[in-house]
């Protein structure tokens, strides 16, 4: 049995393990390429399954991938995936939280009880949950770095989105409140709010939302002071900052990569 679980476990790596949810796209799929580039091993979750076996394969290119299946909002499967992450490699270093679903489900009427759980369910309890069983493992190697990845709609409010933006508040006070309990241990846990970011998710939300999604994206549009949407890359790189040796001093930071949109 010992010599079993010995077998299972990979040498140790230079610069640790990244376990990145919400990989197979945008936001985690920029952020598993930027964590390979910087010397991580990357474990790469999704409920995708396909879409994650792609992305594996494009991201094996770079560095050492396990891609993980696994539903955030689904206590047992992101236990499961987590003990996968750690049986193959033998620590964890940090972990990012960037599944999550949109968007645009129109005020709090319209916005019925089975929208408000799914969206409440992945994007603040499978945020909650990934954190849940993975910190013992970051504790376990004498410290580590969480980042959630939030929103512009966790700080300030949008139209049509109360679910969505009561999910992302809500991650952002996850974070603060995981800050003050794991800095003794070394975990520092950390939030990035991106505004309009050009992903398959942005797309998605004026697609579905019709006309008032699309006067949404206008109006936040209208008030970025930097032109157009940010990339994928750019919530990345503060990601990365976040994650490596300038970030050592850095927890509960809520950091926003918005173009200047909640500025103004
Ligand atoms: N794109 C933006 O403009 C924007 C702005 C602010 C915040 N965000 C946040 O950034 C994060 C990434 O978004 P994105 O724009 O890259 O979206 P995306 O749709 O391109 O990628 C999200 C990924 O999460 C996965 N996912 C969804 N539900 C899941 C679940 N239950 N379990 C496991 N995986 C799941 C999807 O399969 C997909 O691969 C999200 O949390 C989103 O709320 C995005």
């Amino acid at each position: 049995m010992g010599q079993e679980v010995a077998a299972s476990v990979e040498p140790a790596v230079a610069r640790g393990v990244v376990l990145v949810t919400g990989a197979a796209s945008g936001i985690g799929l920029a952020t598993a390429r930027r964590c390979l580039a910087d010397g991580f091993v990357v474990a790469v979750l999704d409920c995708d399954h396909e879409a994650l076996e792609a992305a594996a394969s494009e991201l094996r290119r770079w560095g050492r991938v396990l891609p993980v299946g696994a539903d955030v909002s689904v206590e047992v499967e992101v236990a499961a995936a987590v003990e996968r992450v750690v049986d193959t490699f033998g620590e964890l270093y940090a972990v990012v939280n960037a599944a999550g679903v949109g968007g645009y489900t129109g005020d709090v009427v319209l916005t019925g009880p089975s929208d408000w759980e799914r969206v409440i369910g992945v994007n603040l309890t499978g945020t909650y949950l990934v954190c849940h069983a993975s910190v013992p493992h970051l504790r376990a190697g004498g410290g580590g770095r969480v980042v959630n990845i939030s929103s512009q709609y966790g700080l300030v409010g949008g139209a049509g989105s109360p679910a969505y933006a009561a999910s992302k508040a809500g991650v952002v006070g996850l974070t603060r409140a995981m800050a003050v309990d794991h800095a003794p241990e070394g975990i520092l846990v950390n939030c990035v709010c991106p505004g309009p970011i050009d992903t398959p998710m942005l797309r998605r939300s004026s697609s579905d939302g019709g006309p008032p999604a699309v006067a949404e994206s206008q109006r936040v549009a209208r008030r970025s002071l930097v032109p157009g949407p940010g990339r994928p890359e750019d919530v990345a790189g503060a990601v990365a900052y976040l994650l490596g040796p300038d970030g050592g001093h850095l927890t509960g930071l809520v950091l926003s990569v918005d173009g200047g949109w909640t500025a103004s």
